[in-house]
């Protein structure tokens, strides 16, 4: 199937778009029907576009024909939804996602050698551009844990210097960049440590062009790690970004924010508190409700609190 047969849009007209405008579009993971439909909720209470992330291990959880069963009944305009493959790590899953139907892919050969990376960037282009589908790329590497099969335990920033070339070889539509941000929930010593500005600015004096994309992004509210702890949870030290860095690096050319761990606690945090307070619930439709709820709630207040994407559909 083409992303077109599902009326999707691909994230190059949604991101050049936020690029010129100064916002970001959210690019938020989901796994299952419930984190999907809070993310569609979330968009369409804010009149927001918005990017539908799936990494190769949820695509692997849901399957792909019960993926896409779901998106042909998401209730959203559909022209503002792109479906992306969040860190594919190979050519192979890059082409099966963009058969399924995806409109947007992420080809992730950050941990490659750079001369790999791009050769292998550009066979992903060469291919997902013929559909019209488009491509991110990473230069350089975030530490903490990337998915269920990636970790990496120090950052290597991204080098200004590369970028230009990279971009021009790989003919990717937007980068993915490494000034700080961390994957997971166990990010900063302190909130406030400050990204590196510095970097991201020669990036994007380099490739005015190009959509940058912040990986990372999340900022751990501490009200869901307080909430999961108190009910029977053991998460220690777990902490993000501040929404004020990650908005200073939207004003700079970061046009794609991804966040996922944020909401993992949103929804984790609402089923624990249930579960605990309310013991007669076994019907799982009572407290998923609930947990989909949260995490709408939690996606809203990014989308109108950092992203600044709401109504600029
Ligand atoms: O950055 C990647 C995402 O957080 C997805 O991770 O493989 O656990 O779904 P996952
Ligand atoms: P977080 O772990 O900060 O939510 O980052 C998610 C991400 O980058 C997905 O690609
Ligand atoms: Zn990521």
């Amino acid at each position: 199937m083409h992303y077109s047969d599902f009326g999707l849009a691909n994230t190059k007209k949604l991101l050049n778009r936020a690029l010129h405008k100064g916002y970001a579009v959210p690019a938020f993971n989901f796994y299952n029907m419930e984190t999907l439909q809070a993310i569609l909720d979330a968009a369409k209470i804010t009149q927001s576009p918005i990017i539908l992330a799936v990494s190769e291990s949820a695509l692997e959880y849901m399957g792909g024909e019960i993926l896409m069963g779901m998106i042909r009944g998401a209730e959203y305009k559909r022209e503002q939804i792109a479906l992306h493959l969040d860190h594919g790590h190979s050519f192979d899953i890059c082409k099966y996602a963009t058969d399924l139907g995806f409109s947007s892919v992420m080809f992730d050969g950050s941990a490659l050698p750079l001369s790999k990376n791009i050769s292998e960037s550009r066979r992903v282009a060469d291919y997902v551009h013929q559909f019209d589908v488009s491509l991110e790329t990473e230069l350089g590497v975030l530490a903490g844990t990337e998915d269920q099969n990636t970790k990496a335990s120090a950052h290597s920033f991204t080098d200004p210097d590369l970028v230009k070339d990279f971009v021009k070889q790989t003919k990717t539509d937007s980068l993915a960049v490494a000034i700080g941000t961390t994957h997971g929930a166990y990010k900063k010593k302190s909130p406030n440590e400050a990204l590196r500005f510095d970097i991201l600015e020669q990036i994007a004096t380099n490739i005015p062009n190009v959509p940058l994309v912040l990986h990372g992004a999340s900022s751990i509210p501490q009200k869901y790690v307080n909430q999961i702890n108190k009910f029977g949870g053991d998460i220690k030290n777990a902490r993000g970004t501040s929404p004020a860095q990650i908005r200073r690096a939207i004003s700079m050319h970061i046009a794609k924010v991804n966040i996922d761990s944020d909401s993992r606690f949103a929804f984790t945090a609402s089923v624990r508190k249930t579960l605990v307070s309310e013991p007669e619930i076994f019907d799982p439709r009572r407290y998923l409700d609930m947990a989909r709820k949260e995490m709408t709630k939690n996606c809203i207040d990014e989308i109108q609190n950092i992203m600044g994407s709401g109504y600029k559909i």
